[in-house]
Parts: structure tokens; sequence; C-alpha cells
């Protein structure tokens, strides 16, 4: 069972790479809700390494916090401000790491969030662990962790040199977003559902994540990555888990957890027949991607679970850029009822259940009732949203960056895990097939329609 703070909450909060694009347009709005909120309270140092100091530091978050919040307040922000202090340094120099030492002033439990580039994730782990920080630690690491299964297991042997699994908190923000966590919710506080989630009742499971624009300015980054790596291998499998995990057990803090494990065991390793990859026109014109990449800007795959509850079933997932929609939801399709003539003889169609991440979250069964006057059907829905008061729920980055300095680990990912998705998909990265081409707009190319063939076809987003 994973170890928590020994008395709860972190005595600082150190950012790696406080000086990066990442830091800009997530982590400081992330700490200024959180600091509205009241749920910050230690100091914050942040290293990197331009030739910044602490004024300068507060002015970057200043300038940051105003392009990312709306209307801020002045005395949040400047509590916020108030809380930073810089570090200057290279990460290979020992001298960095004895630095940042003072800069923590003998806080206890300190917590070490690395946003930089992943070649640097044991550099830095190691320049801790030398300078004697990592004791009474934790470290946030940013996705992705390994670029396949053997990549992941290497970085974790050379982060394990250091650090016990308990002190390593892998970042995955699906995990952070609040419909995500609906999932558990809906599927577990309800007991009308679970009766029905299983290869009796349900067809087949579908997956979409899509988003209706490119890879803009990120394609250096993307172009070593492509959708199956930056998407599918975490996000995607992350809610698949939550989807079809088995209730959890007694009300241990890693149950959840222990769960998703225990379903990714279960899934066969992907078959790179039953996959489809494809790449929008114009990728190739993106700054800093390779003239003749072949790296997917949008993946679809069946998977297979082999259990108890899930045999038989198919799960198709699909990600993309340059969709018609930007899109994330997961839908179960339950069998057809039979036909018995009612309603014109139609065949009916079978209901489904879905929960929307993106855009507005929410939840609808869609049913089917009689159309009024006429002997026939029409869908007759039944839908929940979750947000009350758009934009007041914990944003992924506030609500996990407070659980790391607040002590709570369930919502970060577990190597077990992380190398149970790697294994499932490692198939798909040794023998990926061509890359087709597909016009920015549609929902990638026609090939991904024939994997569901025989099964039924990918549902139209539920858009608000
Ligand atoms: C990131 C990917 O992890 O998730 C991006 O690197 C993707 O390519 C993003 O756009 C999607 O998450 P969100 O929360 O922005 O919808």
């Amino acid at each position: 069972m994973a170890k928590e703070h020994k008395d709860g909450a972190a005595g600082v909060l150190a950012i790696f790479g406080i000086s990066g694009d990442l830091a800009k347009k997530m982590t400081f709005r992330a700490l200024y809700r959180l600091e509205a909120t009241g749920k910050l309270k230690t100091p914050i140092v942040g290293v990197a390494i331009d030739d910044w100091d602490d004024e300068k530091l507060r002015a970057h978050a200043h300038e940051a916090v105003t392009a990312t919040v709306s209307d801020p307040d002045d005395e949040v922000l400047g509590r916020l401000e108030a809380r930073l202090s810089y570090v200057q340094g290279d990460y290979a120099d020992d001298s960095t790491f004895e630095r940042v030492r003072e800069a923590l002033k003998g806080a206890e439990h300190p917590v070490f969030y690395l946003e930089i580039p992943p070649f640097l994730f044991s550099t830095v782990v190691k320049g801790l662990g030398k300078a004697g920080l990592t004791e009474d630690a934790h470290v946030v690491i940013e996705k992705p962790f390994g670029h396949d299964l053997a990549s992941a297991e290497a970085l974790n042997a050379e982060l394990c040199e250091v650090l016990t699994e308990e002190q390593i908190l892998r970042i995955d923000h699906y995990l952070g977003k609040e419909p995500v966590m609906d999932i558990t919710y809906l599927r577990f506080v309800n007991s009308i559902l679970e009766p029905v989630w299983n290869r009796e009742h349900i067809s087949h499971v579908q997956m979409t994540i899509a988003e209706d624009f490119g890879v803009d300015d990120r394609g250096r980054f993307y172009d070593a990555v492509g959708a199956m790596r930056d998407v599918i291998q975490n996000h995607a499998l992350q809610v698949l888990g939550l989807i079809a995990m088995e209730p959890p057990t007694g009300n241990h803090h890693d149950s959840i957890r222990d769960k998703k494990l225990e379903l990714f065991k279960a899934m066969r390793t992907t078959d790179p027949h039953h996959y489809v990859r494809g790449q929008y026109e114009g990728f190739l014109d993106v700054k800093d991607v390779a003239p003749d990449s072949t790296t997917e800007t949008f993946a679809a795959v069946e998977l297979e679970i082999d259990n108890w509850r899930w045999s038989g079933v198919p799960f198709f997932i699909r990600a993309g850029k340059y969709m018609p929609a930007k899109s994330s939801e997961v839908t179960a399709v339950f069998r057809r009822p039979p036909l018995l003539g009612i309603g014109h003889g139609k065949t009916p169609e079978p209901n489904k259940v879905t929960f929307r991440i993106e855009p507005t979250p929410g939840s609808r069964m869609r049913m089917y009732a009689k159309k009024a006057g006429e002997e026939a059907f029409e869908p007759a829905d039944l839908e929940v949203l979750f947000e009350r008061i758009p934009g007041e729920d914990p944003e992924p980055y506030e609500r996990l960056l407070g659980d790391a300095i607040a002590g709570r680990h369930t919502l970060f990912t577990r190597q077990d895990a992380i190398e149970e998705t790697w294994r499932i998909v490692q198939p798909l990265l040794d023998d990926p097939g061509p890359v087709l081409p597909y016009a920015p707009g549609t929902w990638g190319p026609k090939e991904a329609d024939e994997l569901m063939r025989g099964v039924a076809h990918w549902s139209d987003p539920w858009l608000p």
C-alpha cells in the first residue's frame, strides 16, 4: 500500500522547469486557483536554467496568471507572488542542488515537481538524491513516462536508485478531470448500472478523444510521439480502466488503482491488424515536423478484455487532431431489444450510456419512447450535466498539484499500471503499419470505420 506523507501536507513545493511553456500555460493558473481557494500554504521555489532572479520569476508569474485567468484578484495574485523564490542552475551541476537545498530552508516533506523534458528526469532526481534532499520527499513527474515498455522500465529503474515507488507521483492530467472521476461515482454510487454493466447486456464500448485543432506550435514534441503515445496509451486507457474495472473493494486508498491494474492485466496485447493510423493533410508543413514524418495524428484501435465481465465485448478507441469537433467521451452500447413488431416493425436502436468528459461534462442515457401520434419510436434521452457552476470545479492541474502537496496520492499512476498499458500497446509501436492521409475536419481515414465493421459504427459525438 502506498505511503502518504507522514503528517499530510508538504512543507515546500519546488518546481523544476518553472520558466517553461507548461508552467506558463497551466501551472501558474493552477497555483493561482489553489491560492484563491486557500489550499496553497507552502513557499514555492522555482528552478530553471534561465538567468532570472526572484523579481523576474514574480513578474513572469504575474504575466502568466493575467494571461490565463480572467480578472484575477490582485490580493490573491500578490499572495502567490510572495511565495515565489528562484534558483538558477544547470541540472547537470551539483551546485544547483546545493542552492536548491538552501532555498528549501530545511522545510519538511518537500514536493518536487518536474515539468522538464523527460530525458532530464533522472538527472534531476539523482541531483536531488546526491544533495540529500529526497529522503522525506515526493517527486511529481510529468508525462510521458517512457516512450515504450522498455524505456518506461529503464526510467523507473533509474528513478528507483534514489526514490521508492511511493515517492514517485506520475501525472496523467486526465485523472485530475472531475468528469473522469465522475465515471467511478456514477458506476458505483448507483445500483442500477452494475447489474447490466457486462457482456450479457453491453455489445461494445467506444471512446473518442477528438480535438478540432492541429498540432500548432508543438511540432517538435508531437512528431516524436504521435496520437498512440500522446493520448491513447495514457489518457484513453486510464479512462477505460475506470469504465471497465471491477468495483473497488474495502475502503483503503489504493483500491481503485488496484482494480484498474487488475483490468489492465486482463487486457489482451493489441493486434496491429486492428489498428488504423492517420495523418492530417498539412501536418508535414508544421514547424519542426520532419518532411517525411510518418507520425500519426489520428489513431483508432480495437481492444479486448479477457475476464468474466467483458469477454467478447470489443472496446474501440479513436483519438485525433483536426477532427470535426472537440469531444472526449465514452459510450457503452447495449444489446438491441428483440424485434417484436412495435414501432412499425422497425428494428429498435440499442440503448447507450455516454460519459462526456469534454465539452460540458455530463452523462446521458439514450432511451427510446413512442413518437406522439405515430406508431414509431424516437430518442428520449435522460441527461445529467455534472458542472453546477461552469468553471468552478477544480481543474486537472489544480487538483493534482493540490493533492500532491496535501499528501493525497490516489490520482497518480503507479508504475505497475504504466508498464501494463505500455505492454498492451507495444505491438502497435513495433509494427505500426502505414499512416493514411485524412482531410482536416473529418473523422480520420475511412479505414477507421472498417475497424468496427460487423459490430456497429462510430456514434456522432454528443455535443451540447
Ligand atoms: C495532452 C496531450 O496530454 O492532452 C495533448 O499531450 C492533448 O496533445 C491534451 O491536446 C488533451 O487534454 P485536454 O485536457 O487539453 O483536453
